[in-house]
């Protein structure tokens, strides 16, 4: 019998992938130069007439029934570009790859052109959710030949995660429109992470919460509307013993974070676009930060930061969970308006609601929050930007005013908060009619003879400045 599945990369994303499939009644065949690796599925499958695995590409491809569906888990890059070219030889016409790591969107349609001048259809697939989303059920992002996901749909349904039984997996668009939202998916989930690691900064610093009070906030919070993978992730960090020492993991952890590119790439790309992310943007740059540990620990000894004043503690964490309230919605408005653009810009056709209700599970974003924001594009298919939804107008008017009092208590405290005044001036500018830039348009006539234009005439203006 011939295998309905096929997955190249057996490492930690992989295996628990192809068990999954298997878990969902589908029969899978699995595809690794790593011996270990291979006999690792083949024992966990504990079948090999629905789990099995090889070495060997030519007897992998003959197992598998056409149209073949091959899911790639391997790091993105030249790898996988590696591995078409060692399946091509033996693929047919209508054969169908589909690569689930977080490649970069012009490699996607890169190899998609490619590939289909030789009848492959090509898919780019964002998969999120780590090792126990791919074992238990991820949200998929698939983007490529809309008359080809037939083909895999049944079985992207079976193993993604679900929401009130609705799968968290859609066709998105067309070419890269998969990995395009992967990357802002991921770009978001950068956000949301300084946002809650800066959030624990004031908490701990201006109001002394000890672990397990952060550990209690974070749950708290988690049990309402700022109900969320990350935030629910946070409150059992706050608790994790140390397996080396005596306290809490927590402490001992380098403060330096480390990162794969994702984040980054949504910055830039939206740089390109002319949208702006800075509650991304800033995430990113702090990760930078971070990373000059050695330049941080000269300069703190260099300059004197103010003594904190603390503040009352049921007072600072009313003020942090409608902050973080806050700067979530901001930075998820934030994603979308890129989204938004960049399928105008390449043609991705993206539904915002459909992507909105594919990260409601499985997701590393996933969050109460998304349903509502679901709700606000189904709404209004062609809202810019959340922040125009009228349903959102009370959700941030009633939260922005905390969000100014802890920007201003860290400014005066010295505690940064890059993030949460991102977000603020993101919001206070974005709802600005007037903004100072006239000023910017004045300099560069000025300097430049770049030309103007007027609130209250046509035309295209250049003055002789005095
Ligand atoms: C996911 C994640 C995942 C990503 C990690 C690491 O959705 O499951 O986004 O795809 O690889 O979050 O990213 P960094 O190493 O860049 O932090």
């Amino acid at each position: 019998h011939k295998y309905d599945f096929g997955l190249v990369g057996l490492g930690v994303m992989g295996r628990n992938f192809i068990l999954n499939v298997a878990d969902n009644g589908f029969t899978a065949f699995g595809n690794d130069l790593d011996t270990e690796k291979v006999d690792a599925l083949i024992k966990e499958g504990g079948n090999p007439k629905k789990v099995n695995a090889t070495t060997d590409a030519k007897i992998f491809l003959d197992a598998l029934s056409t149209p073949r569906k091959i899911m790639l888990l391997v790091p993105a890059g030249k790898v996988v570009d590696i591995v078409i070219e060692n399946l091509l030889p033996n693929l047919d016409e209508g054969d169908i790859i589909i690569d689930g790591g977080n490649s970069f969107y012009t490699d996607t349609d890169r190899r998609e052109a490619y590939l289909s001048k030789k009848g492959i259809n090509f898919f780019g697939a964002g998969v999120s959710g780590g090792a126990k989303g791919a074992r238990k059920g991820p949200s998929i992002m698939p983007g490529g030949n809309r008359e080809a996901y037939r083909h895999v749909k049944p079985i992207f349904e079976a193993v993604s995660a679900k929401y009130e039984g609705e799968p968290c997996v859609a066709y998105l668009g067309p070419k890269s429109a998969g990995n395009y939202v992967k990357m802002v998916h991921n770009g978001i989930e950068y956000g949301l992470m300084q946002l809650t690691s800066e959030i624990y900064d004031v908490l701990k610093k201006g109001g002394n919460l000890t672990n397990d009070e952060l550990h209690a906030t974070y749950a708290k919070w988690n049990a309402g509307r700022l109900q969320s993978f990350l935030v629910e992730i946070t409150s059992k960090i706050f608790q994790q013993k140390d397996d080396l020492g005596d306290g809490r993991l927590v402490d001992k952890i380098l403060d330096k974070a480390k990162q794969k590119g994702t984040g980054k790439w949504t910055s830039q790309n939206a740089m390109d676009l002319g949208i702006p992310v800075p509650s991304i943007d800033i995430a990113v740059s702090m990760r930078e930060i971070s990373a000059l540990k050695q330049e941080r620990i000269t300069a703190d000894q260099l300059y004197e930061r103010p003594t904190v004043e603390c503040m009352d503690k049921e007072k600072l964490e009313r003020l942090a969970e409608e902050s973080l309230y806050f700067s979530f919605i901001i930075t998820y408005a934030q994603g979308l308006h890129q989204l938004a653009d960049a399928s105008k810009e390449y043609g991705y056709e993206l539904d915002i609601a459909v992507i909105a209700k594919i990260w409601r599970a499985g997701c590393i974003i996933r969050a109460g929050l998304l349903a509502d924001i679901a709700q606000a594009f189904q709404a209004d298919n062609n809202l810019p930007n959340l922040l125009l939804s009228p349903t959102f107008v009370e959700k941030v008017q009633s939260t922005v005013n905390a969000a100014r009092k802890l920007v201003s208590y860290g400014a005066v405290n010295g505690i940064p908060l890059p993030g949460l005044s991102n977000s603020l001036t993101y919001f206070d500018a974005y709802t600005s009619t007037r903004l100072p830039l006239n000023v910017i348009q004045a300099q560069r006539d000025y300097f430049g003879s770049h030309t103007y234009e007027r609130m209250d005439r046509e035309g295209i203006f250049h003055t002789e400045w005095e």
